[in-house]
């Protein structure tokens, strides 16, 4: 079989690495990264940390509205797949590339294959979830993190077979972790101590583009027990920049500022961390696999099963919700740690289900 795989920014590329190497070994691939992320500390690095293959096409096309960069994907992606001629297009997550994707492949009437389907924070608001849902709903085969995201597919009654095969960057994750968890170069490098920081990320359009929600996760922020390692994102920073309010978290006296961190050195904070706070989808799940409770700067999330589970507390950005939140997981942590999104096997399934389209 040709598998067109279409990428485009940091969580995919993630995917990418747990699945790619496992299809390559059975059919062929044509790996497409869209540009949606370009700086090198966004995509580069992943490539290289992770050994993904790299991308045998570069559209180029990031920045912009997502309406615009989503249609400058698709114009891109329909020339690209009638010269390629693939038996099926893979699409991971539910970013603009994951729609452009899913649509110019569905419109091309070639099988969509969609990973991490069913996820839903019944969030209208957020572009993710339009992207999700459109996704879901033109692909021929679905494949799920978790029986809830199975649930919610049969729910709204989607026309693609549906499986359970686990999530993908659990895989990457629990193959890591034995490293994150012996490097102490890293925590240094941060001037950090195990056990005593907080990690802190947050991009979410809904948290960021408005500067008055801005300015409430930067308060936030700033009334956490520090130490709080803050991998800013470039969307982020961008936007403090433009409220006059980058100074207030780079002058924090708690809040240790750095670049979007690699794979390697953020999981290795991650799994030392006191607890976690973030906006992040993937943050969220890694934090729950890594066993540090998780604090999420939203009202609403599509890993529903972490929060269940007792491991994730959803608090917007009300400050004194985070600090109490934080006090309740720091003084009664779960007793009960289920393997809520599969056994570090799921790439194996996406292949073998790809396989039998
Ligand atoms: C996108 C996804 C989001 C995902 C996130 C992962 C959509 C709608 N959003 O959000 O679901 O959680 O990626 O990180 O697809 N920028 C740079 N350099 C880069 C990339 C972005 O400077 O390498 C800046 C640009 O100003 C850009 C802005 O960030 O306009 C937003 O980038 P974009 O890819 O549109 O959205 P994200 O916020 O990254
Ligand atoms: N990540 C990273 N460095 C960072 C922040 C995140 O390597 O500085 C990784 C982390 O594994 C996370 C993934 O990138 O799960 C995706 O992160 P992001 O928060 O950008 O996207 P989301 O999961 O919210 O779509």
């Amino acid at each position: 079989m040709k598998v067109l795989t279409v990428v485009g920014n940091r969580p995919q590329f993630i995917k990418a690495a747990a699945v790619s190497g496992l299809l390559r070994a059975e059919h062929e691939e044509v790996l497409v990264h869209t540009g949606q992320h370009y700086d090198k500390e966004m995509s580069h690095v992943f490539f290289d940390e992770l050994e993904i293959p790299s991308p045998d096409r570069e559209l180029g096309i990031g920045g912009g509205s997502n309406t615009s960069q989503t249609a400058r994907m698709l114009a891109a992606l329909e020339p690209l797949i009638g010269e390629v001629g693939p038996d099926a297009v893979l699409v991971y997550g539910d970013t603009n590339s994951t729609l452009a994707g899913s649509l110019a492949g569905a419109q091309a009437q070639v099988p969509v294959v969609h990973v991490e389907a069913g996820m839903r924070s019944y969030d209208r608001t957020m572009p993710e979830e339009l992207n999700r849902v459109l996704a879901d709903h033109v692909s021929e085969l679905l494949l799920c993190a978790s029986d809830l995201a199975a649930a919610n597919l049969r729910r709204e009654a989607v026309a693609g077979r549906v499986e359970v095969v686990g999530d993908v960057m659990v895989d990457v994750l629990m193959r890591s972790l034995p490293r994150a968890r012996a490097d102490t170069e890293t925590l240094r490098e941060y001037g950090v101590a195990p056990g005593e920081y907080l990690l802190a990320s947050a991009h979410r359009a809904g948290n960021v583009d408005d500067p008055a929600r801005l300015g409430k996760l930067v308060e936030l922020l700033r009334a956490l027990p520090g130490p709080v390692v803050l991998p800013l994102h470039p969307r982020t920073r961008a936007r403090a920049q433009e409220a006059g309010l980058l100074e207030r978290l780079a002058g924090a006296p708690g809040i240790v500022l750095t670049e979007p961190l690699g794979y390697a050195q953020l999981t290795s904070l991650l799994s030392h961390a006191r607890a976690v706070l973030t906006d992040s989808g993937g943050v969220q799940k890694e934090a729950y696999v890594a066993g540090v409770p998780c604090i999420t700067l939203r009202a609403n999330t599509e890993w529903t099963e972490t929060v269940e589970a007792g491991w994730n507390t959803l608090v917007d950005l009300d400050a004194e919700a985070a600090l109490s939140a934080l006090a309740g997981l720091e003084r009664t942590p779960p007793a009960e740690h289920p393997q809520l999104y599969g056994d570090g096997h799921a790439a194996e399934r996406c292949v073998a289900a790809i396989g039998a389209l």
